[in-house]
C-alpha cells in the first residue's frame, strides 16, 4: 500500500511506461506501478546512500531487481538515452529543488514523454520553469493527507502561456476549484489575513502586497465581487 499521494502521481503513468523516478527513497512507486503490472521496468534514482539503500533492500525483498534497476545517481544523470525513458515522477521534494533537477539534466529530457511533479511547495516556480522550457502542463492534481495540501503537475513538451493566476493557483485547479483546493487556499487566505492585521498602518506599501495575494485567493475562490 502506498500514499494516497504516490497513489495518484501514479495514476498519471501510462499503462506501459519506461519510468524514472528520481528521489525513489524505498522506491515505493516503481515497485507498486510494476507488481500491478501497469509498466514493465523501471529505474528508481536516489543521490543519498541510505535512501538508496532502503530503495535496493526494498526492490530486492519484493523479487523486483529484473524489472526495477536502484542507481545512485544525482536526478537526471540516473538514466541515459539507451535506457528508453518515456515518463519521469519526481515527488516530495520542494519546487526549487526539482526545477533545479530538470534544468541540469535539460538536454535529456528531449526523449521524454511525460515529466509528473509533485512540489512540496513553489508550485508556481516550478510551473513558471516549465513554461520557460518548453513544457506544457496537461493536467493537475491537488490532495490532502495528514493535514498537508500536495499539487500534482503533468507536463510535456509544448508551448503554453499562463496568466499570473494559473501560475499561483495551477491552470487546471483554479478552473476545477474542488473542494479541496478551496480548503487549501482559504487556509492561506487566513495565514495572510493575520500576516495583515499584525502590520502597522503606516507600512502601507507591506499591507498592500498581502492585501493584493488574498484579493487574489478571493477572486480564485469566487469569493469577490
Ligand atoms: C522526501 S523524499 C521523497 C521520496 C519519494 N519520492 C516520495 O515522494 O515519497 C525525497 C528524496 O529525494 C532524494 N533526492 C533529493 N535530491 C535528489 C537528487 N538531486 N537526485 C536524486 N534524489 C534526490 C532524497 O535523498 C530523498 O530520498
Amino acid at each position: 500500500m502506498i500514499s494516497k499521494r504516490l497513489e495518484i502521481v501514479a495514476s498519471f503513468v501510462p499503462q506501459g511506461a519506461v519510468l524514472l523516478d528520481v528521489g525513489s527513497d524505498h522506491a515505493y512507486l516503481p515497485i507498486e506501478l510494476v507488481e500491478k503490472g501497469h509498466i514493465e521496468r523501471a529505474i528508481a534514482g536516489e543521490v543519498v546512500e541510505g535512501p538508496y539503500q532502503s530503495a535496493v533492500k526494498n526492490v530486492e525483498s519484493h523479487g523486483l531487481t529484473e524489472k526495477i534497476q536502484v542507481r545512485l545517481a544525482n536526478g537526471l544523470a540516473a538514466f541515459e538515452e539507451a535506457d528508453q525513458v518515456s515518463v519521469i515522477t519526481i515527488a516530495g521534494m520542494g519546487g526549487r529543488l526539482i526545477a533545479t533537477i530538470l534544468e541540469d539534466g535539460l538536454d535529456k529530457l528531449a526523449t521524454v514523454e511525460r515529466l509528473i511533479l509533485q512540489p512540496n511547495n513553489r508550485e508556481d516556480e516550478l510551473r513558471s520553469w516549465l513554461q520557460e522550457h518548453g513544457f506544457q502542463i496537461i493536467a493537475e492534481s491537488i490532495l490532502e493527507e495528514a493535514g498537508k495540501f500536495y499539487e500534482i503537475i503533468v507536463a510535456e513538451a509544448g508551448e503554453m502561456n499562463l496568466s499570473a493566476t494559473d501560475v499561483r493557483f495551477g491552470p487546471f485547479l483554479s478552473k476545477e476549484v474542488s473542494p479541496v483546493f478551496i480548503q487549501k487556499w482559504q487556509k492561506e487566505a487566513a495565514k495572510l489575513e493575520f500576516a495583515l492585521s499584525q502590520i502597522p498602518e503606516k507600512n502601507q506599501e507591506e499591507r498592500q502586497v498581502l492585501a493584493d495575494k488574498i484579493q487574489a485567493i478571493k477572486e480564485v475562490l469566487h469569493e469577490s465581487k
